[in-house]
């Protein structure tokens, strides 16, 4: 595909099948993040892949999450908070690293660590693989970013779910054209 293909053909996957994707596919999508532009050449993303049982401790500490944020729901809730990331077979976990010197700007750091998440998107739909990116609650959680080993004010900016695609997937949806977000100075 070019990579004009790619991009018209990205769409979020958000129902993927179980099966489970090689390590060396998870590798190419984790290579081609690291791709990404980045001010001062800091390389500020930090991944954590979660694969097979890797994802049923994530599930405890989502539930434990949900639980400490809603300590009275009802145990079925608690129980399907623990199933959500078995939802793909891949859950990458990024996050951005707060700037260690002045020059160095953490919106700058956040903007880098944006493009490695579509780089593995973008990655992903060239490999025939499905995928979505994911926040919410979740991820500005201090529960969450502490299992992953984040510190409380460092940006979990997506839980990219992966997998090959489910052919029950939506259909494309045409973009509005970017004519009304753009001025032209000629
Ligand atoms: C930073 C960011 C966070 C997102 N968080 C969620 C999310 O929590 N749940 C979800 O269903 N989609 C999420 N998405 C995906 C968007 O909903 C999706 O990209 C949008 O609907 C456009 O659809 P498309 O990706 O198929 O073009 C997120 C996308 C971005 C860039």
């Amino acid at each position: 595909m070019t990579v004009m293909n790619v991009i018209y053909s990205r769409h979020s996957q958000g129902k993927v099948k179980s099966d489970p994707v090689p390590r060396e596919l998870i590798e190419k999508l984790l290579s081609a993040a690291v791709q990404a532009p980045n001010h001062f050449k800091v390389r500020p993303w930090r991944f954590v892949v979660m694969t097979g049982k890797g994802r049923d401790a994530f599930g405890e500490a989502m539930a434990q999450a949900f639980r400490a944020k809603f300590p009275d729901v009802p145990d079925e809730a608690f129980a399907k908070e623990r199933q959500k990331p078995l939802r793909a077979p891949v859950i990458i976990a990024v996050a951005v690293d707060k700037p260690t010197e002045h020059k160095i700007d953490e919106i700058e750091n956040i903007c880098a660590v944006a493009a490695a998440c579509q780089n593995i998107l973008l990655a992903a739909n060239e490999l025939g693989l499905g995928a979505i990116w994911r926040t919410g609650d979740t991820s500005r959680d201090p529960i969450i970013k502490n299992f992953f080993g984040f510190m409380p004010d460092q940006h979990l900016i997506g839980l990219l779910y992966i997998g090959y695609p489910d052919t029950e997937s939506a259909a494309m949806v045409e973009r509005p054209s970017f004519e009304d977000r753009t001025r032209w100075l000629e």
